[in-house]
């Protein structure tokens, strides 16, 4: 069998969440592959509304094994509150989630770092989430992480170096902090955590491939947040692309079947840097409004704006997406015309590349579709679609290349149309 992955297509918050829990009932395990509690993935059903942030969107479809992959950062306080968040709400989870030894713990001393550093940046500030992904994935790869599998060892020691080097950092940045508070909430959440089984998932995955199961990888972030190919240095500290499953679960490369690439039937943003389709006029403030576009972790507005389909089509090839699922198409329903970004004006040349600096000289070329202004909330199948909506999804897949083969229409599982 192979795996599955859903992914974000543009700059986070397209609702993998609602897509992962939609299709978990056709598998057997769902698996986290990176990100940390910068995420916020919301579901909605039986009138509940959920936010996760680093345990996985399968947690709710009954029977189903839920992971948190090697490439994970966690943090035990964040995850803590979260677990407790579900039991109160009646779904314990401690027999049904594994957590990969290999992830890297999120140290109190690394949400200082965080801030630390974004202080120093002052207007080039990248507006991290707050939650140290940043310093936390640096100390990974510069072989100074702490894992999952340390806290059943001789944790105290290894602790308090990571401590001490991070203290000598924040006093070069003149940083001021209370250590005490966090600190203690952060080793109550280390007991909590240690209460789930902690495990090498990488052996796990791989043998219930062999068996035949059926397993569904879950991105965090977006592809244009990606380390590698996104809007750097405006980017979060992980690969949120598909190769991120691969290293992030520990799987072959051959291993991965479809991949759901997932994107909103417009576009948003959170946090600093370029975003060439963006709209400062009431526009964009309907989209705001309409969607509710407010971060569903830190509660900032979301900056609003067109779909773009030269970002869609870059990040769609690095991905080698299968089938697209396209997001919050009610959101657009009373607008007269709704207008798509089909290539760029760099400094007086049309292009179709997504350029290397997305920051200089960008001018986003439009055609504009007529609306379909109608009430998509209440539709149930794709014969309901009205003509316009139709022809909004022909023009898009021509454009991409790649079929639509999911349609949401609001935040409800049952919202969804799967063609
Ligand atoms: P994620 O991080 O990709 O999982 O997405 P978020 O949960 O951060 O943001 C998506 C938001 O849109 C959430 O509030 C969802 O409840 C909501 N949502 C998801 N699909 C739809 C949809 O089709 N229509 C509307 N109106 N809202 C949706
Ligand atoms: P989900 O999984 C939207 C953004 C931050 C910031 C940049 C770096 O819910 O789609 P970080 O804290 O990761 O160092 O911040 O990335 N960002 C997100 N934006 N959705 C997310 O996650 C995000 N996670 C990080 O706003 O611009
Ligand atoms: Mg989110």
């Amino acid at each position: 069998m192979k795996v599955d992955v859903i992914l974000g297509l543009q700059w986070g918050d397209e609702g993998k969440g609602k897509v992962v829990d939609v299709l978990t009932p056709n598998y057997n395990m769902v698996a986290r592959f990176q990100g940390g509690p910068n995420a916020g993935h919301t579901l909605e059903f039986e009138n509940q509304k959920y936010v996760l942030r680093s345990i996985p969107s399968g947690i709710f479809q009954k029977g189903k094994i839920n992971i948190v992959g090697n490439g994970v950062v966690i943090d035990p306080a964040t995850f803590k509150s979260e677990v407790e968040g579900l039991e109160a709400s009646g779904h314990p989870l401690t027999d049904r989630l594994y957590i990969s030894k290999k992830a890297h713990l999120i140290l109190p001393t690394h949400r200082l770092l965080d801030a630390a550093y974004e202080q120093a940046k002052g207007d080039s500030k990248i507006g991290t989430t707050g939650k140290g992904i940043g310093p936390t994935y640096t100390d990974k790869v510069s072989r100074n992480g702490l894992r999952v599998g340390d806290l059943l060892h001789n944790f105290d020691e290894k602790y308090q170096k990571a401590v001490a080097r991070h203290k000598e950092i924040l006093a070069q940045y003149n940083f001021k902090y209370n250590l005490e508070e966090i600190e203690k909430e952060w080793f109550e959440g280390v007991e909590k955590l240690k209460t789930f089984q902690i495990i090498d998932s990488e052996n796990l995955i791989n043998k219930c491939l062999k068996d035949g199961e059926k397993i569904l990888a879950e991105g965090a972030q977006g592809s244009l947040l990606d380390v590698d190919f996104g809007s750097y240095p405006f980017v979060t500290s992980s690969n949120t692309i598909c190769a991120g499953a691969c290293t992030g679960l520990g799987i072959a490369p051959r291993k991965i079947g479809d991949v759901f690439g997932i994107f909103k039937a417009y576009c948003t943003r959170v946090g600093s840097g370029p975003f060439p389709t963006e709209l400062f006029d009431e526009t964009g403030q309907l989209l705001r409004d309409k969607g509710h576009e407010y971060g569903s972790v830190t509660g900032r507005p979301r900056r609003c704006g067109w779909i773009d389909l030269v970002a869609l089509r870059y990040t769609i090839m690095i991905n080698g997406v299968t089938k697209l699922v396209m997001m919050k198409s009610d959101v657009l329903d009373s607008f007269e015309t709704i207008k798509a970004c089909v290539s760029y004006n760099i400094n007086g040349i049309e292009t179709e590349d997504f350029p290397f600096d997305l920051s200089e000289g960008v001018e986003p070329v439009y055609v504009e579709l007529p609306g379909w202004q109608t009430d998509m909330t209440q539709i149930q199948s794709e014969n309901e679609f009205p003509e316009e909506f139709n022809n909004y999804l022909i023009f898009l897949e021509q454009e991409l290349e790649v079929p639509i083969a999911i349609v949401s229409v609001g935040p409800d599982r049952a919202q969804t149309i799967i063609r």
